[in-house]
């Protein structure tokens, strides 16, 4: 090795020691001749001094500059009295050089390395090993490792094998596009690069491993977000002979030991409450609340109907529903200019979501005695005690009054909530809120096409009492799935599967999957299912989602090493790019582009 020690590792107990250390220069300064480098690797960071005696190295070392590659050889001592630094894990010594190599220069780095400043994102991206360079991103790195290091030994202590499946495959429908990879040997077909190992993972339970997880990568070309890339990472898991319970209880013991071990979060949700679709969308507008706070939305439709307010009025009788949300003495701290600015800010963002309005009460405070806000007078003072009882309403409350079509009123609730806790710093990184949503529709109505579409996937077994519902009335049958949301996003998703061939067979019908489709696209599992399938189910927590989460970043490109940019571009390589004729030629593909391209 050319160094002895890292530079994260040197202690008092060293002093004395000679050693050898090799990394980059962090920071460069001069003080009366002495020259202070601090050298840098993964681990951390050592301070090196070069005093005018020790020649040749204090040559070497004032021509020495930011990000140069160095190995130092020289004796651990005790820093000057006074001059510890408590910020540095090695900031009670330092290293008295005495001979430094150079074993590479570097270029200006086009931005800091030894700084937390921000940079243009595109700029990070296009030099991503540098970026990776930086404290926080290698923090990152390194906690994503941990995870997945954890979760592999989790696993593996209760029976669990990880099994590889193919990235060369056929279409796997998780709803969104397929990534085509072009066959030289087979002219005209192409493989699919799996949107997740679904198939091969419920295959390999027919093949009797019983507990499979793997960390997969997949793949999927849909519109990019912050917390979405066209290729991610997954902990695949499937298990036989498991019902539902087993299930949420093995990820809720997994995810809890994480959070526990692994970071200095506080896990706020224990156990993990359950929600069902329908009070989670009720309530928070979304099947992925952030539940870190509560501004839940309470449904007043009964007595806004009875209220003097006409849109009200006339929006409950057209069977929509009018609620509340409670801002806790939100109402009391605003003076009323702030008042009018915030709720123009607020009313400016529903409308953008499609929204008519935002009335609004205050509650009376001693000081002021009297309900403000444009729709008081519409209430008599019985309706007020009921609505004020229906909500909780506390002096000094601000209520915010939603009122249109359903599922206009949850996109509205759901932006309130998120835009209200930034307003109120009510979203505490370091806290961690997981829950469970369950009982969903099998079934969404696609409007569009006129068929009922899959909300999970096809494979998703609806509750054994519902499967009568799939002849009469297959929008009420609820699929036995579960989502692990934790705050505000989307987690984890699984379900249990379909294990019998008629009724997989009636789903097809169902989501308007012509038999000889299926079995075109599916007669393998089909097959399969016909030789011994044991019940099974499974579930696929993200860990680019789960990572970001721990690690209290607002993207999941802060804890990928070379994520994709939002417009799905690697910034680094150019990828995307041109192919040559040639290869398209062997790949017997003609280019159909555009003239002007
Ligand atoms: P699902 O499609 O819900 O289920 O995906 C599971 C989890 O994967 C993560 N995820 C993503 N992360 C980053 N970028 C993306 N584009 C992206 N898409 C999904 C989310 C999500 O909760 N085969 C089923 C699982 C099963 O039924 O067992 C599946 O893939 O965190
Ligand atoms: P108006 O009488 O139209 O001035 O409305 C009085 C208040 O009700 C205003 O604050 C509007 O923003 C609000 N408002 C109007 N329509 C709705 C609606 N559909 N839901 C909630 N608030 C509304």
């Amino acid at each position: 090795m050319l160094k002895t020690h890292t530079c994260g590792e040197l202690r008092p107990e060293h002093i004395g020691q000679q050693v050898t250390l090799a990394g980059w220069v962090h920071r460069y300064r001069e003080h009366g001749g002495i020259v202070f480098l601090d050298l840098r690797d993964r681990w951390g960071i050592t301070q090196i001094a070069i005093d005018r005696e020790s020649q040749a190295a204090h040559q070497v070392a004032v021509k020495a500059r930011n990000e140069w590659v160095l190995q130092v050889k020289g004796k651990v001592r005790a820093r000057l009295e006074g001059k510890s630094n408590e910020n540095l894990a090695t900031g009670d010594i330092e290293v008295d050089a005495h001979e430094i190599n150079v074993l590479n220069k570097s270029q200006t780095p086009p931005f800091y390395i030894n700084t937390d400043d921000r940079v243009d994102e595109s700029l990070r991206l296009k030099y991503r090993y540098l970026d990776l360079r930086r404290e926080r991103m290698q923090k990152n790195i390194l906690l994503r490792h941990r995870v997945i290091k954890f979760i592999r030994d989790y696993l593996d202590a209760r029976g669990f094998v990880e099994i590889e499946t193919p990235i060369l495959f056929k279409t796997t429908p998780e709803g969104a596009r397929d990534y085509l990879v072009p066959s030289r040997v087979h002219p005209g077909k192409f493989y699919a690069l799996p949107q997740s190992p679904q198939q091969l993972k419920q295959l390999l339970m027919i093949a009797g491993y019983e507990k499979y997880f793997q960390i997969a990568r997949c793949f999927r070309d849909e519109d990019q977000r912050g917390d979405r890339q066209p290729e991610f990472t997954q902990l695949d898991m499937e298990m036989s002979f498991v019902e539902y319970e087993d299930v949420l209880q093995l990820i809720e013991g997994m995810m809890t030991a994480i959070v526990e071990q692994l970071t200095d979060c506080e896990l706020v949700t224990k156990p993990f409450p359950r929600l069902s679709y329908r009070e989670a969308m009720e309530k928070y507008g979304s099947d992925k609340p952030d539940i870190r706070y509560d501004l839940a939305a309470v449904d007043i439709s009964d007595i806004a109907g009875e209220s003097g307010f006409s849109v009200f009025v006339q929006n409950v009788e057209m069977g929509k529903p009018v609620k509340v949300i409670r801002v806790p003495g939100y109402g009391a701290e605003l003076t009323g200019n702030q008042l009018r600015k915030v709720h123009a800010e607020l009313e400016a963002g529903i409308k953008s979501a499609g929204g008519k309005g935002l009335a609004y009460l205050i509650m009376p405070t001693e000081e002021n005695g009297e309900v403000k806000g444009p729709i008081g007078k519409f209430f008599s003072p019985e309706q007020f005690m009921q609505l004020f009882e229906r909500v909780g309403a506390q002096p000094g409350d601000l209520l915010l009054f939603l009122s249109d079509e359903r599922r206009i009123v949850y996109e509205m609730v759901d932006y309130l909530r998120r835009e209200l806790a930034k307003r109120l710093n009510l979203a505490d990184p370091k806290k961690i809120a997981f829950a469970w949503v369950v009982d969903f529709p099998l079934f969404e109505w696609n409007a569009d096409e006129k068929r009922w579409d899959p909300s999970h996937h096809l494979f998703t077994a609806p509750f054994p009492d519902d499967i009568p519902l799939l002849d009469t009335d297959p929008g009420k049958a609820r699929g036995q799935q579960y989502d692990l949301t934790c705050n505000g996003y989307e987690v984890a998703g699984g379900s249990i599967r379909i294990h019998r061939p008629d009724i997989q067979e009636k789903i097809f019908g169902l989501i308007g999957l012509d038999v000889e489709v299926a079995k075109e696209r599916f007669g393998h599992m089909l097959e399969a299912f016909t030789y011994g399938a044991p019940p099974h189910g499974g579930i696929a927590p993200g860990i680019d989602r789960l990572v970001m989460l721990l690690a209290g970043e607002p993207n999941i490109r802060e804890v990928i090493p070379f994520p994709k940019s939002q417009n799905a571009m690697d910034m680094m390589s150019g990828a995307p790019s041109e192919a040559d004729l040639r290869q398209l030629e062997e790949l017997h593909i003609q280019l159909a582009l555009e003239e002007e391209m």
